[in-house]
């Protein structure tokens, strides 16, 4: 599989010239425009079908032909969307089962987007009929370079058929043996034991919602529809087309179907980034961002992704939609790139004119000019990227690992018990995340099942859920060298959300760590826990797991609670490597300084040597070094050697940066 498909980073965006098909000279205007502001790319027909499919089977694709020659003459990459996102009138009017059920059991009207059944074969019938006749039509097309399938998947059906479905989908798993499902989902609490598939439904606030198991199945099953449903829309692009690469654009930490899962079935990840960049603390907003890229980075084991989508200036979804000063927009790009994208791209080329959208921020404004703040802005980027090819379809290896898995993060918010509002799964992992980044050594975040082999450092904060083969895949990374770091709630229940038996963690993970967790506590709202590691004093939140120890030794301990006195933090030798407890959730100091001992005692290399202020952090990919300023202040840097500045060629060694601003050295 190749890491990159072109030799520039893709700039460009959501582009909709379906929308003003009647005023054709503002598609002159734009490629006009899209010259000025060097943009490469157009991410085309992603809600046309109306357009083209004006009436069942009767097909009008003069003006995509129109454009796609449009956007060739002006060297411009077409992104060809498939339409599945949202239908045309007629196709709902005629053929309601394609409309989705909600879990109230109603089936919703014609409206909105994503409102679709998954498994209604009349719509994976129309929507495989739709992107064969693009396939066909546009296989030859020089400007075709990439198929966007869909638009950011989502939602789930609760119709006949797909229940029917998921039944048969749990058949399938349980080998037609309801004894079988009916040990897994522990039936005999509450008196629910099944004696046919045909009493299973999916998860309803009106019907079962406390069967945890139940809710997990349903998620392996939304995922399953959603590859499937997938699979049958790039079937005629991979007969037709097998040389463009396939994307799917997903939504950050969405996770009503498993991302990890789904961006196998994919050429290249692609994702919409829209964080909110105006909010108090930008620190924390870039380490969210870069959180996230790095998920996404990871999925295909380092290779370049897409930002599919990003804002040039606002969202209009917000409750408050708040204007980014200039120079944030350019700061987000450049730590795409350094996180590994290889396009920066937009939601949207041009604001709508009417619709819900028309307030959202695009390059071209309602005023229809390119002397506004934003175009210029935007301008200025596209300059900067087209000095990037160095960039491009560059991976980044990093010897550092955070455990982040979708299938946990559904395990975590399925079980009833502890702090019920501690479960911000993705925070946990952002944690452990933030202390490698701040530390500007790159860091993977990966799903629990990826083979770990490669890195000296894994961190799994609240590995609640282990699915089959994680126990013995852990133990054997800690065997064979590797450093492990687990925190409260680590091992508990089995991929149907069965408790291990005989002690937590599960199983051999007791002589991975050397510990045992008896009990797990609860803290309030507002209390903290306290603990005394390395002559320092510490506070955590949330949980505390009270340790029997075992072969551990004990590094740290705890001050409150009535287990004070306890282990809270304890390593274990186990073979050839060792094992970290953290027996309670701790905050950004102590997940600092423990990192920090370890980055040491293992060698591992930060991308930078030299020491940067708070806010500012550096990234390395490829050759180029990325220096980003997040502290909306400037800052004095002094680098320990000297180097080129990319983007001028001019040498330096110290350097000031401005508020919001970058520097990409050689
Ligand atoms: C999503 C969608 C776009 C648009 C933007 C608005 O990312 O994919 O069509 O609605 O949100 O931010
Ligand atoms: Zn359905």
């Amino acid at each position: 599989m190749k890491d990159s498909y072109y030799e520039h980073i893709i700039h460009g965006g959501d582009y909709n010239p379906d929308q003003w098909i009647d005023t054709k000279e503002i598609w002159d205007e734009d490629m006009r425009l899209m010259d000025l502001a060097h943009v490469n790319s157009a991410t085309v027909g992603i809600f046309s079908w109306s357009l083209t499919e004006p009436e069942e089977g009767v097909f009008n694709f003069g003006w995509l032909d129109e454009i796609m020659d449009k956007l060739q003459a002006h060297g411009k990459k077409v992104i060809l969307a498939t339409p599945s996102g949202a239908r045309p009138p007629w196709l709902a009017e005629k053929y309601p089962e394609v409309l989705r059920v909600e879990e109230s059991g109603m089936r919703n009207e014609f409206g909105v987007r994503h409102n679709h059944c998954l498994t209604s074969p009349v719509y994976r019938e129309k929507v495989g009929i739709i992107n064969r006749k693009l396939a066909e039509r546009y296989k030859s097309h020089p400007a075709l370079f990439m198929w966007h399938v869909s638009n950011e998947y989502s939602g789930e059906c609760h119709c006949e058929l797909c229940q029917q479905a998921f039944r048969e989908w749990r058949k399938k798993e349980y080998d037609n043996d309801i004894e079988k499902l009916n040990f897994k989902w522990w039936g005999g609490f509450w008196s629910h034991r099944y004696t046919s598939f045909s009493q299973i439904s999916s998860p309803k606030f009106r019907g079962e919602n406390h069967v945890p198991a139940l809710k997990l199945a349903w998620r392996r099953f939304v995922t399953d529809r959603h590859i499937s449903f997938y699979e049958n829309e790039i079937k005629p692009l991979r007969e037709l087309t097998p040389d463009i690469p396939v994307t799917t654009n997903m939504m950050r930490f969405y996770t009503a179907f498993d991302y990890q899962k789904m961006s196998e079935k994919t050429d290249i990840v692609s994702w919409d980034n829209y964080p909110e960049w105006t909010a108090p603390d930008m620190l924390s907003v870039a380490c969210e961002t870069a959180f996230a890229h790095d998920i996404f980075r990871s999925m295909k084991n380092g290779k370049p992704f897409y930002m599919m989508e990003s804002t040039p200036s606002v969202v209009n979804w917000r409750t408050e939609n708040k204007l980014p000063e200039s120079g944030v927009h350019e700061l987000a790009a450049i730590q795409a790139v350094a996180h590994g994208a290889d396009s920066v791209q937009y939601f949207q080329w041009r604001k709508s004119r009417g619709g819900h959208e028309k307030f959202h921020g695009a390059v071209v404004d309602h005023y229809g000019k390119e002397d506004t703040r934003v175009f210029k802005d935007t301008a200025k980027l596209g300059e900067a990227l087209e000095k990037l090819d160095k960039a491009v379809g560059t991976r980044t290896k990093a010897k550092a690992a955070v455990i982040c898995d979708w299938e946990n993060s559904w395990a975590v918010e399925a079980y009833c018990g502890y702090r019920r509002d501690a479960r911000d799964y993705f925070r946990s992992c952002q944690r452990w995340y933030r202390g490698f980044w701040e530390r500007s050594v790159p860091v993977d975040v990966v799903p629990m099942d990826r083979d770990l082999s490669g890195y000296d450092i894994v961190a799994a904060p609240y590995l609640y859920m282990l699915k089959d083969g994680v126990e013995e895949k852990l133990c054997e990374y800690v065997e064979n060298g590797g450093t492990l770091i687990a925190t409260p709630l680590t091992g508990i229940v089995d991929r149907d959300d069965l408790c291990f038996l005989g002690g937590f963690p599960a199983g051999r993970l007791k002589d991975v760590f050397g510990v045992m967790c008896e009990e797990t506590d609860s803290l309030y709202k507002d209390e903290e826990s306290k603990v005394l590691y390395n002559g320092k004093e510490y506070f955590g939140r949330d949980l505390c797991d009270v340790l029997r120890p075992g072969t551990a030794k004990t590094e740290g301990t705890f001050l409150s609670g009535f287990y004070a006195g306890s282990p809270a933090v304890t390593r274990n030798v186990f073979g050839k490597g060792q094992a970290f407890y953290t027996a309670f959730c701790a905050g950004d100091d102590f997940i600092a300084d423990l990192l920090l001992r370890i980055i040491k005692e293992k060698g591992l290399e930060p991308d930078i040597n030299a020491a940067l202020p708070k806010g500012v952090t550096a990234r390395k990919r490829g050759e180029l070094l990325y220096i980003m300023n997040f502290s909306r202040e400037e800052q004095k840097i002094s680098l320990e050697k000297e180097y080129t500045n990319h983007l001028t060629g001019e040498v330096i060694k110290d350097a000031v940066l401005p508020k919001n601003g970058y520097l990409i050295l050689i």
